[in-house]
């Protein structure tokens, strides 16, 4: 039987209570259909560096990166200060396993709720390929006289050619997949950052040609953000660097229902990938069985499909179609009408 080895980071807040019921699922899917799961757990977060100090160690991610995947649930804790957790354990798994696609699917399904009116299943269902190694993330920059009256900060926003490429490719390759619009939208601004979306914008026309199946489109990330609202069926794959699209998919989470349904995955092609519920670790729901479990359940989704358990995958993903049509009734914390375990329990059954 084969034997998948997967690394398990439950990390902050809520993190641990959804992970659990996306290793739940991932279980049964495994029992359906004949593979098993051998999970390994990793303590990173911000308690164990509250008692401790460590943030996370290369040694560790050497360990990580023995896995064949990894499954994440939160990482940020109230009592520590921003970035110190972000970048030394989320940034840093994503730079150093090179997951330099960051997959977010923004899809719609029956029965869940969106803010958009008039708009339904039919036109909310596209993927966002955002950039995950560069741009303003690479932190890059510095302070100049720090703390004076004439205090400079710079942060740099870096594009490689090789890591715009190997992105735009990806989505190249992905709306090819997807057989659906077969439409690639670029999500930059090039009027305004005319060095970087250059880059971007060069490199985009120069693969297209590679792709003549695929219609491409060229979009201002302002004016992504109007027709994601007005017109969400104008997309199907939209590739972005890593801060326009950190910030699109947030509006893609809320169009598409929420936090409590979004999921992503930092994936290597050729390496270590890394799913994840895309929302925070929520604090002020932790240990309550409020929080909506959905999305980790669908990063557990997508976590199959990158493994190529296509099966295993869609199962869960008709899963949880079928309990959001008929039984969940908000993807909100506290609103679901169940606890957190009961969707997971849910879910299960319906495997
Ligand atoms: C995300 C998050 C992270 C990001 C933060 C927590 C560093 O917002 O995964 O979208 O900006 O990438
Ligand atoms: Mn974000």
């Amino acid at each position: 039987m084969k034997v998948y080895k997967i690394g398990v980071i439950p990390g902050d807040g809520t993190g641990p209570e959804v992970v659990e019921e996306s290793v739940k699922v991932l279980k049964a899917a495994s029992k359906k259909f004949g593979f098993s799961i051998d999970f390994e757990y990793f303590d990173f977060g911000g308690e164990r560096y509250k008692k401790t100090g460590i943030i996370l160690t290369d040694e560790e991610i050497e360990k990580v990166a023995t896995k064949q995947a990894v499954l994440l649930g939160a990482i940020g804790h109230p009592d520590v200060k921003p970035g110190i957790l972000e970048r030394g354990i989320l940034l840093k798994l994503r730079f150093t396993l090179d997951q330099y696609i960051n997959l977010r699917p923004v899809k719609l399904y029956e029965g869940v709720d969106t803010p958009l009116k008039d708009k339904g299943p039919d036109d909310i269902n596209f993927v966002v390929v955002r950039e995950n190694t560069e741009g303003l993330y690479t932190g890059a920059g510095g302070f100049l006289r720090k703390g004076t009256p004439y205090e400079v900060a710079i942060q740099e926003s870096i594009s490689t050619r090789q890591g715009v490429e190997r992105c735009i490719r990806f989505a190249f390759e992905l709306a090819r997949k997807r057989n659906k619009k077969k439409k690639l939208t670029l999500c930059g601004k090039t009027n305004v950052l005319t060095y970087a979306f250059d880059l971007w914008e060069r490199t985009f026309y120069e693969v297209a040609k590679e792709y003549p199946d695929i219609q491409t489109d060229y979009c201002h990330v302002d004016a992504t953000c109007m027709w994601m609202v007005k017109n969400p069926e104008f997309f199907d794959v939209i590739v972005a660097d890593n801060l326009f699209g950190d910030i699109i998919t947030d509006l893609g989470a809320a169009i598409q229902g929420g936090m409590g349904i979004a999921a992503g995955g930092n994936i290597n092609p050729e390496g270590v990938s890394m799913f994840e519920p895309i929302g925070g670790s929520a604090p002020k729901y932790t240990g309550k069985r409020m929080i909506n479990p959905l999305a980790a359940i669908a990063a557990g989704q997508m976590m199959m499909e990158q493994l190529g358990e296509d099966k295993a995958a869609d199962a869960i993903e008709k899963a949880v179609m079928k309990a959001v049509k008929n039984d969940i009734k908000s993807m909100a914390a506290g609103k679901m009408g169940f606890a957190t375990d009961e969707v997971g329990d849910l879910i299960v059954s319906y495997l």
